[in-house]
């Protein structure tokens, strides 16, 4: 089993280990999640980071375990406070989807019902779950709503979603998402729809919200720049694996990989004065059809012939770990 990236000791919340999800279509297996490892410790966000079709919703759907066919999750394991998911039952798995594992998605609406008012909707998730009266019910959502920014969240409940702006949608759906203090979040690209000012508020609740609670955050985005204010640890994907991981603050200073650091250079703020931006040349490889070795070799500068073999996992430093034959950096000891 390969090193998962440890971030802090102590157990952690989630530990994925070695897992691989598969999309048995017509045309051919799609290994959309091809063994990767991580573990967020509690109370820590961990970005989760590549361009589209890298396979990060996917990820995060299968820590969910809300996998359709033709997917199917046919390898690893899934540690919750060292309780493997993939081996609990339906209603147990049911039950902890709706009390200590959240989701939160691009779209609000997935969360939200268009013809309930948002109190409706706040009070009977509380009480699917636990048995409260209405009335703490109601508190609670109240408070939850106050807690994520909301002005006059008593007023603010009888409204309907529609009656919201989108950033304000957002902050209820994570507001519900928190209902029931979850130890874990798994957040899909939840701020990529809005404003950049609108982003960078909420980013920094929940930011407040993580430590308050010691709520995890797996936080899934395309957007390296949000990670790196928001996050404790970065994952970076690639064609379904895991290609480099560690704190945030390693990763971003010292890219071991040539794709982070293809991301790194493609972010405007950080380009500015010290590298031209520059976007990573080249197209993501089709994950019917991937090419042999390393699948970022067609787009790499540093590729040579032992790159047609594929990189295994490696831990060039603690908490770090690496899928490259020709690594940029030396870690720092
Ligand atoms: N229902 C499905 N059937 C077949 N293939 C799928 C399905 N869902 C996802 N895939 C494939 O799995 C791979 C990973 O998809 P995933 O949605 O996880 O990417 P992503 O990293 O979240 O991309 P994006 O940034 O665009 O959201 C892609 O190649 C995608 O085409
Ligand atoms: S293994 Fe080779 S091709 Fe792949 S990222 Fe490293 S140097 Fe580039
Ligand atoms: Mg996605």
């Amino acid at each position: 089993m390969n090193a998962p990236a440890q971030i802090r000791t102590g157990a952690p919340t989630l530990d994925v280990r070695g897992l691989r999800t598969t999309f048995h279509l017509h045309a051919g297996q799609l290994r959309a999640v091809d063994d990767v490892s991580f573990s967020v410790g509690r109370g820590q966000i961990m970005g989760l980071v590549g361009e589209s079709g890298s396979g990060k919703s996917i990820t995060g759907f299968s820590i969910m375990r809300l996998i359709d066919r033709p997917g199917r999750i046919d390898g690893g394991e899934i540690l919750f406070h060292g309780r493997d998911l993939l081996q609990i039952s339906d209603r147990d798995m049911r039950q902890l989807r709706g009390t200590k594992i959240a989701m939160i998605l691009q779209d609000p609406m997935m969360t939200l019902n268009p013809v309930l008012r948002v109190e409706t909707q706040m009070i009977e998730t509380i009480l699917a779950h636990e048995k409260v009266s209405r009335r703490e019910a109601w508190e609670r959502s109240r408070d939850a709503l106050g807690l994520v920014g909301i002005a006059s969240p008593e007023e603010r409940l009888r409204a309907y979603p529609h009656q919201f702006s989108g950033g304000m949608r957002q902050r209820v759906a994570i507001a519900i998402a928190m209902l029931h203090r979850p130890d874990l979040i798994i957040a899909d690209e939840p701020t990529t729809a809005l404003d950049v000012t609108i982003q960078a508020q909420i980013l920094s609740e929940v930011q407040q919200l993580a430590r308050n609670f010691d709520t995890s955050f797996v936080w899934i985005t395309h957007d390296l720049s949000i990670i790196a204010g928001l996050a404790d640890s970065i994952a970076v994907m690639y064609a379904g694996k895991i290609v480099e991981s560690g704190t945030i603050d390693e990763v971003l200073d010292q890219p071991m990989h040539p794709y982070t650091m293809g991301l790194i250079d493609s972010i405007p703020s950080r380009s500015e004065g010290r590298r031209r931006l520059k976007q990573i040349p080249g197209m993501t490889p089709n994950m019917l059809n991937l090419p042999a070795g390393c699948p970022f070799r067609s787009r790499c500068a540093h590729a040579t012939s032992v790159c047609q073999h594929t990189p295994r996992l490696t831990a060039p430093s603690p908490g770090r770990t690496l899928r490259c034959f020709h690594p940029l950096a030396e870690p720092v000891s």
